[in-house]
């Protein structure tokens, strides 16, 4: 009997520890994709402010944003995407069930004076349609973000005007450098 469970026990740890190397691996590869992909981002956004102000800007987090987390999911064939608890876009950054606790728990870790550059969460699920690895990795304002994320006298009435037309359910203004505007997410069948 004790045999069983001494047994038992020595069962039970190895495969947490297979788990945690698992993990650790599925880490190591989702990050060495979501990095660039956020290099990419940023540099298109200074790149776009830089030629034709923040009006033009607009295309980086409308079009290319959207395209590339498009071309990587293609590539990779890992759903990956943008969520946030407050949207611009519903239809694209809408968060799921797991998405949305994550992001609270970002939010929470912040509030308790965290900085939000290093909030990352990484963790196997297992749901009906199968197991899954699921990462998400905080996306901090900048300075460059809040002439479309800022506060009501950072967004000129230009852009006001822009966001109402194409965005008449706007969430995704009011945020301070250092705020957490959203996340990237990513889900990865295993
Ligand atoms: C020139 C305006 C503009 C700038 C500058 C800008 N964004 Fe956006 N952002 C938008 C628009 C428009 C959308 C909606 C895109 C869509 O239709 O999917 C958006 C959407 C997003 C989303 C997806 C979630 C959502 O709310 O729909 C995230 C995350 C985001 N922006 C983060 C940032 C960050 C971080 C920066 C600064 C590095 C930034 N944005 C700079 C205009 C901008």
């Amino acid at each position: 009997m004790k045999k069983l469970i001494v047994l038992s026990l020595i069962a039970m740890t190895s495969s947490m520890a297979v788990q945690a190397e698992d993990l650790s691996k599925y880490q190591a590869e989702t990050q060495a994709v979501v990095m660039p992909f956020l290099k990419q981002l940023g540099a298109a956004n200074q790149q776009a402010i830089a030629n034709g102000g923040h009006e033009s800007a607009v295309g980086v987090c409308k079009e290319i944003a959207p395209q590339l987390a498009g071309d990587v999911s293609r590539q990779t064939g890992w759903k990956v995407s943008r969520v946030s608890l407050k949207v611009r876009n519903p239809m694209l950054g809408t968060p799921d069930a797991w998405e949305q606790k994550a992001l609270q728990d970002f939010e929470a870790r912040l509030a308790k004076g965290e900085k939000a550059d290093g909030f990352v969460v990484s963790e196997i699920v297992e749901e009906p349609a199968g197991k899954f690895y699921r990462f998400m990795k905080a996306i901090p304002l900048q300075q460059g973000c809040v002439a479309c994320h800022g506060t009501s006298e950072q967004i000129s009435d230009g852009m006001k005007a822009k966001l109402k037309t194409e965005y008449p359910n706007d969430k995704a203004t009011g945020y301070s450098v250092g705020q957490i505007r959203g996340a990237v997410s990513v889900k990865r069948p295993l």
